[in-house]
C-alpha cells in the first residue's frame, strides 16, 4: 500500500451524533460509527460481515437537519450533524414496521422465533402493540423440503440477510429473490424447494435470519435464546476446527450457531450445526458389558477393566483402531496403553498424515518448507487455485467455501477428481480422469522446467501452470489423495509455480500418533470407536469380524457393539474435553457441554486403569 492510500484510510473525521460528539474513519458507515459510540440505531437489513444494502430503512437518520438517509449505506463525514432518536424518525420506523407486519403473518405467540426475533424486538421497542393497517398477507404453504430448514415465506421480510449471506460467505448463490413487488419472494436456485436446490445444508442462512422465516427443524421450539446457556467450544468433526457457540437448556442441547467475530464469518457446516444436533437413536452405553454365552452382559466397569487387561496381557498380537475425533489427549493415552502390548495402531487419516509429514520433510531438505501454507485461510486470497479431490465439499465443507468464495472474487479454479466434480458450477476447468491424478503435475512440471516448451503439453497441465503462475497460487489437496506420487507431484506442482499448499487429510485432530493402515488383524482387536456413526465406523466393523477376540470402547451400542466380546463406556462429544490440533497446526480446546451419561469422567479413564492393572 502506498504511504497516500495508508494516509487516507487512517484519515478520522468529526461528527455529532445525537448530539454525542463521535470520532470515525473516513469511508465508515453512519451506523458503524454510532455503534462503536455506543449509540443504537435501529437496524433489520444489516448484519455483520455483510454488505449494507439498504432495504429495510429500520435505520434513516436525518443528517444535518434537512435529509433523511439510511445509516448502514451512508458513510461519515467530517462536522456531519445525525439524528437517530427523534419522534419523526420513530414516526416513520412505525409507519414501515406496521407495514411489515400487515403484509406478512406476523402472529408472533404461534411463530418458533417468538421471544427471539429481531422484527418482534423493534416492534416492541417503536412502542407498537397493533397495526392500523388491514392485514393484506396470503397464506402460503412453508417449504418443508430440506431435511434440516424450514422456509416460512409468510413470516419473510425481503430483507436479503440469507440471499447476501449464501452469496458472500458461504459462496454457494443458491438464494435470491423471485417475483416482483408485493409478490416478492425468497426463491431457491431456479425457484426449485429447498430441499432439491443446490444448498449445502450449512445453515448460515437459518442464523441470519432475522425473523422467524427461516429456522431450523432441530431447534424450532426448544427453547429462546435466553431460556439457554451458551457454551463457547470447537467443532472437531473436520481439521477445520470452526468455532462453536453450543446452546443447551436443562432439557439438552437447543442449537449450534458458529461465532460471527471469527475469521469465517460464523460458518458452520451441515456436520457441525446440523449432524451434532441430530438425536442420536443408538442406545446409550451405560455400562460395561462382557459377552458370556453368546449374550453381553452388565458388569460392575472394574471387572470389565480387569478382563480387557487380562485379555490384552496375554494375546499373542494386538490389533487397535480408534476414532480421529478424539480429544489429543485420549488419543495419545490409548496410543501409549496399545504400545505398552506392542499393538500395531490404525487412525483414519493417520497413513496420508505421515506420507505427507514424509513429502514435507523431504521438502525441507531442498529448502521448500514454504510451500506449506500457514492457514487453509490463504484458499481465500488466492489468485489462481487447483483442488486435487473434490470430496472437501464433504469432508470439509467451509474450506470448500474459500474456494468458492476466491472464485467469486475472480480466482481461476482447475480441479482434478478421479470421479465427479462437486465444485463443477464453480470450476473454470475440470479434469474427472481416467488418466491418473498425478499425471496432471508431472507433465506441468515437464511443462515449465521445458524453457522452448516444445514437449507436448496437456493442455490441462499448461492450464494448472498458468492458473497457479498468475499472482498468488494455492494447491489444496483433499483426504482421497492417499498416495506418494500424487503427493509429490502436487506439491511439485506448487513447487514449480511458486504456490502454497493447502493439505487436508480425513483425520479431524491432526495431533496424531504414530498409526498406520493395519493390513494383518491381530487376535485381539481393541477399537475405540468413541460416539462415531455409520461410514466411520466400517473400517472398524472389518477388523472386528477378522479378530478372535474383540474389545469395543464406544459411547453407543452399533454394528460394531454387536460384534464385540467386551463393551466399555465412552462419551458422546458433546460430554467430551479436552484439546485438539487443527489443520492450521493451532492447539484448540474442546469444552464440555453437557455431563456425561455414562459411569467415567473422561474417554481415557478405562484406558489408564488397564494400564495400571496389566503393570
Ligand atoms: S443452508 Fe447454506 S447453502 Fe443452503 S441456502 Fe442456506 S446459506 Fe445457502
Ligand atoms: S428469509 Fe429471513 S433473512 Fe431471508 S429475506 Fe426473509 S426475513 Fe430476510
Ligand atoms: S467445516 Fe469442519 S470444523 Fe467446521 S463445522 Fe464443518 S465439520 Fe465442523
Ligand atoms: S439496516 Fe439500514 S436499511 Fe436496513
Amino acid at each position: 500500500m502506498s504511504e497516500a492510500t495508508q494516509a487516507t484510510t487512517e484519515r478520522t473525521v468529526t461528527l455529532e451524533i445525537d448530539g454525542q460528539e463521535v470520532r470515525a474513519e473516513e469511508g465508515e458507515t453512519i451506523l458503524d460509527a454510532a455503534r462503536r459510540a455506543g449509540i443504537d440505531v435501529p437496524s433489520l437489513c444489516e448484519f455483520e460481515n455483510l454488505p449494507n444494502v439498504g432495504a429495510c430503512r429500520m435505520c434513516l437518520v436525518e443528517i444535518d437537519g434537512d435529509r433523511l438517509e439510511t445509516a448502514c449505506t451512508t458513510p461519515v463525514e467530517d462536522g456531519m450533524e445525525v439524528a437517530v432518536d427523534t419522534e419523526q424518525l420513530w414516526d416513520h420506523r412505525r409507519t414501515i414496521l406496521e407495514l411489515m407486519f400487515s403484509e406478512e403473518n406476523h402472529y408472533c405467540m404461534y411463530c418458533e422465533m417468538e421471544g427471539n426475533c429481531e422484527l418482534q424486538d423493534l416492534f416492541l421497542e417503536a412502542g407498537l402493540d397493533s397495526v392500523r393497517f388491514p392485514l393484506e398477507y396470503e397464506d402460503h404453504d412453508p417449504d418443508t423440503s430440506h431435511e434440516y430448514i424450514t422456509l416460512d415465506y409468510d413470516r419473510c421480510i425481503n430483507c436479503g440477510r440469507c440471499i447476501r449471506v449464501c452469496d458472500e460467505i458461504v459462496g454457494n448463490q443458491t438464494l435470491n429473490f423471485g417475483n416482483r413487488g408485493r409478490d416478492t419472494t425468497i426463491v431457491a436456485d431456479t425457484d426449485v424447494p429447498l430441499g432439491e436446490s443446490s444448498c449445502v445444508s450449512c445453515g448460515a442462512c437459518v442464523q441470519t435470519c432475522p425473523t422467524g422465516s427461516l429456522y431450523s427443524n432441530l431447534s424450532a421450539y426448544h427453547g429462546r435464546d435466553s431460556d439457554c446457556e451458551v457454551v463457547e467450544s470447537v467443532c472437531n468433526e473436520c481439521s477445520i476446527g470452526c468455532d462453536l457457540e453450543v446452546y443447551r437448556t436443562d432439557r439438552g442441547l437447543v442449537k449450534i450457531d458458529g461465532t460471527t467475530d471469527g475469521p469465517d464469518g460464523g460458518q458452520l457446516c451441515e456436520k457441525g450445526r446440523f449432524e451434532r444436533l441430530e438425536r442420536d437413536d443408538r442406545p446409550v452405553v451405560g455400562t460395561a458389558t462382557i459377552r458370556r454365552e453368546g449374550e453381553l452382559e452388565t458388569v460392575p466397569i472394574d471387572e470389565a477393566i480387569e478382563h480387557v487387561a487380562d485379555l490384552l496381557d496375554d494375546a499373542q498380537s494386538v490389533t487397535a483402531a480408534a476414532s480421529n475425533r478424539l480429544p489429543t489427549e485420549t488419543l495419545d493415552a490409548f496410543a501409549d496403553a496399545m504400545d505398552d502390548v506392542n499393538a500395531d495402531l490404525e487412525i483414519d487419516g493417520a497413513d496420508r498424515a505421515g506420507l505427507e509429514s514424509a513429502v514435507r520433510e523431504e521438502l525441507a531438505v531442498h529448502d521448500e518448507e514454504n510451500l506449506v501454507a500457514d492457514s487453509v485461510a490463504c484458499i481465500e486470497d488466492a489468485d489462481g487455485l487447483v483442488v486435487y479431490d473434490t470430496t472437501i465439499v464433504e469432508t470439509h465443507p467451509v474450506a470448500a467455501s474459500y474456494v468458492r468464495r476466491a472464485v467469486k472474487e475472480g480466482a481461476d479454479l482447475l480441479t482434478v477428481d478421479p470421479f465427479e466434480d462437486q465444485f463443477e458450477r464453480f470450476s473454470s476447468d475440470s479434469l474427472t480422469m481416467g488418466s491418473s491424478l498425478f499425471k496432471v503435475s508431472e507433465i506441468a512440471a515437464e511443462a515449465v522446467n521445458d524453457e522452448e516448451r516444445e514437449a507436448p503439453i496437456a493442455s490441462a497441465a499448461e492450464k494448472a501452470v498458468d492458473f497457479l503462475g498468475e499472482g498468488n497460487g494455492v494447491v489444496v489437496i483433499g483426504p482421497e489423495v492417499d498416495n506418494q506420487d500424487t503427493l509429490v507431484n502436487a506439491y511439485g506442482l506448487a513447487a514449480v509455480t511458486d504456490s502454497q499448499v493447502v493439505g487436508l487429510n480425513e483425520a479431524a485432530n491432526q495431533a496424531l500418533p504414530d498409526a498406520d493402515r493395519v493390513d494383518e488383524v491381530g487376535e485381539v482387536a481393541y477399537l475405540f470407536a468413541s460416539d462415531d456413526r455409520t461410514d466411520d465406523l466400517d473400517r472398524m466393523v472389518g477388523i472386528a469380524r477378522r479378530a478372535d477376540t474383540v474389545i469395543v470402547q464406544a459411547a453407543r451400542e452399533s454394528a460394531l457393539t454387536k460384534l464385540a466380546d467386551v463393551v466399555l463406556p465412552a462419551l458422546d462429544w458433546a460430554e467430551r474435553e479436552g484439546t485438539f490440533v487443527d489443520a492450521d497446526g493451532r492447539e484448540r480446546g474442546i469444552t464440555r457441554v453437557l455431563e456425561p451419561r455414562a459411569p467415567i469422567e473422561s474417554d481415557r479413564e478405562p484406558i489408564e486403569r488397564i494400564l495400571e492393572v496389566i503393570a
